[in-house]
């Protein structure tokens, strides 16, 4: 994890590295520094903390280059001491890091022996590395020599004090991109680091490195042929980072879902024709079996977009998590096709599996918040989500995007007329709804938030919603929280209930409506305190959240924005820091 931000050029490059910092923030923030150059000598300031942190020491310093970092820590303890940059023996180069030296106490001992270490992280073995063999080579020669060692992820930005006019920057599997502005030049671990001081946008591939100056830069291979740059132009506005009248990017997401349904409906829809590229389509009812791999909330609408291609188009599909497929590989079938879904399209066990089942030539297709992401750019397919910049650590928008654009997905293969898009528009009036009526899910927060437990229970789709109920829950509020089948409670779980333990059911499908309703009853019996989110259809009066009806098989899209919120009170009445939840990252590029 953590983020990266370098500046050369004539816009003061400590405030672009410090507001820069705090954009890419969501990938890391238990510590954070810079380094720049102030009359030819290299200042390094660092905190424990947050970028916020640093505003005091940076006031009123001026700088045509800089480089920072905001942590997530791997090696060593979140302090200052751990904190990037760090320096070389002499001081003579300084780096930031992002990702993890898988074999740097080896190449401690193999190259360094006589050098002081003085932080626990892997990263003063890099740039040590750097001058250990400038001693003898080029910069360039001693950058690619170091790459050749490294085993595992990075992406670096060094400077070096005796030619402060510009950065070397190099990477493989952590992501970097080098901005080109009117001003200068910018290199950030991601896009929005780049809004505001770059229009255009070189994403670097694995194994390349390169020098930035205020007004041309270079990208070489790590034999040091020199490579053409493929430019871009930066597409993210500044007011898709902005939080508006929001107090929290959290709130800002979840208000955003009802006119996101209707954005992705104007992407993927063409009058009543689905508009998904056919080639995909074809290879995809080519297949004997869909593989859907993903971690976290991504996995959860990928349980959501099993339903849709089993039943739609009757094709096997099994969800995978991604950090246990990597390690135990399944029975693959003849024809299988891969998804992956990933709101950064950088999670590094997702990432892992997908480089692997490139190298079997397995078809693939990659459902993703952001298609010029490592994971965008490796895959055959790639479909954009459209959820807008999502900033809050805790997933929404991308959520229910994901569960959308699969479902469009599903209908295109199946080929068969539905009346999806207007159930869809169904889908976006019904959320708007919940919203309105928010104040429910703070009284359920009220309920719940000096308990040590809480329970959700639901079956089929409602049951997976539960996951990501109980997944909201505990990453903001830090409660414990589980989800179970609702079948399930007698067959363990409803030891844990006792006096006054929530149990929360999701209730919006019919075949199973009043099978979770007697499932809760009985943990009621055994004290708990019952809460239960149900359909209009299936509704009784004394439910807590009757939510509007949509067609059966888009419910989870109306059921999770109650969810969403019931997490989001109960983290504020806990005043917990909502949309940078504690040991927490938004793009976890560390396997
Ligand atoms: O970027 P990705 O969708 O690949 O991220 C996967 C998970 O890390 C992510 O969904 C995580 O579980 C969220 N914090 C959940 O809110």
């Amino acid at each position: 994890m953590c983020g990266i931000l370098g500046y050369v050029g004539l816009d003061n490059a400590v405030d672009v590295v410090h507001k820069g910092l705090e954009k890419l923030e969501y990938r890391g923030y238990d510590s954070v520094g810079i380094a720049y150059q102030q009359n030819m000598k290299v200042v390094i300031q660092k905190e424990k903390g947050r970028v916020i942190d640093l505003a005091p020491l940076l006031k009123n310093k001026n700088s045509n280059i800089a480089i920072g970092h905001t942590r997530w820590a791997t090696h060593g303890e979140p302090n200052k001491l751990n904190a990037h940059p760090h320096c070389s023996n002499t001081n003579r180069f300084i780096i930031v890091h992002n990702g993890i030296i898988e074999n740097y106490q080896k190449l401690k001992v193999e190259y360094l022996s006589g050098y002081d270490f003085i932080s626990q992280t892997d990263t003063e073995i890099i740039v040590n590395l750097v001058e250990l063999f400038s001693l003898t080579m080029s910069i360039n020669e001693a950058i690619r020599k170091t790459m050749s060692l490294l085993e595992g992820s990075y992406a670096c930005l060094i400077l070096d004090k005796k030619n402060l006019n510009c950065i070397y920057f190099f990477k493989d599997k952590s992501p970097l991109l080098l901005g080109i502005g009117k001003n200068g030049i910018t290199l950030s671990s991601d896009i929005t680091g780049l809004v505001g001081y770059a229009e255009q946008y070189v994403a670097l591939e694995d194994k390349t490195f390169g020098i930035a100056y205020a007004n041309r830069f270079y990208f070489y291979d790590i034999i040091g042929l020199k490579l053409e740059p493929n430019i871009k132009s930066v597409q993210v506005s500044s007011s898709e980072i902005d939080k508006k009248t929001f107090t929290h990017y959290m709130l800002k997401e979840i208000h955003e879902q009802p006119l996101m349904i209707r954005s992705i409906l104007q992407k993927y829809f063409i009058g009543d024709e689905v508009n998904i590229p056919l080639k995909l389509i074809n290879k995809m009812r080519k297949c004997d079996k869909i593989n859907i791999v993903a971690c976290g909330t991504s996995m959860y609408a990928g349980m959501m977009a099993k339903y849709y291609f089993e039943k739609l188009c009757s094709i096997p599909t099994e969800v995978f998590c991604a950090s246990e497929l990597i390690y135990s590989t399944p029975l693959i079938s003849k024809r299988p096709f891969f998804i992956f879904y990933s709101q950064s399209g950088e999670t590094a066990d997702v990432l892992a599996v997908m480089k692997k089942m490139k190298k079997q030539k397995f078809p693939m297709l990659c459902i993703t918040n952001n298609t010029e992401s490592s994971m965008g750019r490796l895959t055959d397919f790639c479909l954009d989500i459209y959820a807008g910049k999502e900033i809050a650590v805790a997933s929404t928008k991308a959520y229910t995007a994901m569960i959308v654009v699969s479902s469009i997905l599903a209908r295109a293969v199946s080929g068969v007329r539905t009346n999806l898009k207007s159930n869809l528009k169904g889908v976006s009036l019904a959320m708007e709804k919940v919203l309105n009526n928010k104040e429910i899910c703070l009284g359920i927060a009220k309920d719940i938030v000096n308990e040590k437990d809480v329970f959700y229970i639901g079956r089929g789709m409602d049951y997976w919603v539960c996951l990501e109920g109980a997944l909201k829950l505990k990453e903001i509020s830090y409660i414990h929280t589980e989800a179970f089948p609702s079948g399930e409670l007698k067959h363990g779980p409803i030891a844990l209930i006792h006096k006054d333990t929530p149990v929360i059911a999701i209730i919006t499908q019919e075949g199973t409506n009043r099978i979770t309703r007697s499932n809760l009853t009985e943990t009621i019996s055994r004290g708990a305190k019952g809460f239960v989110i149900s359909s209009k259809g299936l509704s009784l009066p004394e439910d807590t959240f009757i939510i509007p009806n949509v067609a059966h098989y888009l419910s989870p899209l109306v059921s999770a924005i109650v969810i969403q919120l019931i997490a989001f009170y109960t983290a504020l009445l806990k005043n917990n820091d909502i949309d940078k939840p504690k040991n927490l990252a938004k793009c976890v590029t560390v396997e």
